[in-house]
């Protein structure tokens, strides 16, 4: 049997293709059928050659939500037919790192999907380790939105805001409004700081930012941004620091910004030399403290970290409680199946229409986000099961 798969052929292309469906190969694999996948940063990374682990012909992606159509005899906590997000971490939870609660280290897993192995852009995915890497879907959870709950919201809130330490009453600045950055956004408003601001070069992005609660945005292309910044904290600087991009220039940029005694959340991945001003830094009493996050054994006031994945759990209790709206991260929808699909537009105005006729758009969409502004793209399977969720969004 074959199904459809998003293939990375070459660097710079993404093609869909005919490929044998995924089986049960070990006694602790889930096969799921995908409802929706989505586009990650990463996978721009990789369709760009970034990556050079990865080979042509890997199929892409390492988010999505689905249906339980196939279980290994070991894995006793789901059976066939339950609905499920796919965590972005695939962990067996017995090797040494991950009983020292590093999961995103695990030396049986870690990041596989859409990396070692086959991941989830396409109609089913084989998941390894589906006890501890399937997290049950609740029936109130809007399952295309769910898709944000993969990769975007546990690394918002682990790598960003419990990392950053943010306070009640503090100051934060998250520097990069993309998925991360805004899941960063969403999940700090949980614990109550003063002042958010979010850094940004896209006005639509701190627009959406300003929405979704950032009591300030700046835009760090204007020559007097930093003193800008400063100034919103009365020239303190920031409590919690998160740099959601992943360049020099925005690491530099949040090392000024750090207040005495606050804390810099690293989430961003940079793919070059990137430099740590201890000239400035050394005398600022950066923050020791107890360790935030399941793992995170760096005490120091800077911390970087690849996400565990670990407070999946409870982000989804916080969602169906009604604390957290996930809602607003996916923004736009493709289908491989259905053309053309209605898009509500993030600003509210009418719905765009995006025809995928070929489903490398949904990447085009991706890349060029600005234009239209896009947060996170979904990618529909439009099969039979997960129709009725076509018009929830
Ligand atoms: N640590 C982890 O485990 C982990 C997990 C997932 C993603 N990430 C990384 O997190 C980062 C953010 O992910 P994303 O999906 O939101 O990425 P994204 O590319 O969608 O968003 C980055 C944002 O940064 C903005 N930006 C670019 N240059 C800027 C500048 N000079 N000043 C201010 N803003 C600028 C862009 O306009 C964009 O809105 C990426 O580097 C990604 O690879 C890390
Ligand atoms: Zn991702
Ligand atoms: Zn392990």
């Amino acid at each position: 049997m074959s199904m459809k798969a998003l293939v990375y052929t070459r660097p710079g292309t993404v093609e869909l293709l005919d490929r044998p469906m995924p089986t049960v190969q070990a006694p602790t694999d889930a096969v799921v059928r995908l409802l929706h996948a989505s586009i990650c940063g990463t996978d721009l990374h990789i369709i760009k050659g970034d990556v050079p682990s990865i080979q042509p012909g890997l199929v892409l992606g390492h988010e999505g939500v689905g249906v339980i159509e196939a279980l290994g005899s070991a894995v006793n906590a789901f059976a066939i037919g339950d609905r499920v997000i796919i965590s972005c971490m695939t962990s067996c939870g017995a090797c040494s790192l991950c009983r020292r609660g590093l999961p995103a280290h695990c030396t049986n897993g870690g990041w596989t999907l859409g990396n070692t192995i086959d991941g989830t852009q396409a109609e089913y995915v084989r998941v390894p380790h589906a006890t501890l890497s399937l997290h049950r879907l609740p029936p109130s959870i809007d399952p295309r939105a769910a898709v944000a709950v993969s990769d975007a919201f546990p690394t918002g809130l682990e790598c960003g805001v419990l990392s950053a330490d943010v306070q009640p009453g503090g100051s934060v600045v998250i520097v990069g409004a993309g998925p991360v950055g805004t899941a960063a956004l969403l999940t700090a408003q949980l614990y109550s700081p003063a002042l958010i601001v979010v850094v940004d070069l896209d006005e639509k992005r701190l627009a959406t930012a300003r929405r979704l609660g950032a009591h300030a945005t700046v835009n760090s292309g204007l020559a007097d941004a930093e003193q800008q910044l400063m100034d919103l904290t009365g020239g303190q600087g920031f409590d919690s620091v998160i740099e959601a991009v992943g360049i020099p220039t925005t690491f530099a940029l949040c090392q000024k910004l750090v207040s005495i005694g606050g804390r810099i959340a690293n989430v961003g991945v940079h793919g070059t030399k990137v430099d740590l001003h201890l000239e400035t830094l050394w005398e600022r009493n950066i923050s020791e403290s107890t360790p935030v996050v399941s793992g995170c054994t760096d005490t120091s006031g800077i911390h970087m970290s690849l996400v565990n994945a670990t407070t999946t759990p409870r982000l989804l209790r916080l969602v169906e409680s009604g604390q957290l709206d996930i809602g607003s991260l996916v923004t736009h929808r493709m289908s491989l199946r259905t053309l053309p699909v209605s898009l509500p537009r993030l600003d509210g105005a009418d719905p765009l229409d995006f025809p995928c006729t070929q489903a490398a758009q949904a990447y085009d969409t991706f890349q060029a986000a600005s234009q239209h502004q896009a947060l996170k793209v979904a990618i529909d399977f439009g099969l039979e099961s997960s129709s009725s969720e076509s018009t929830s969004i």
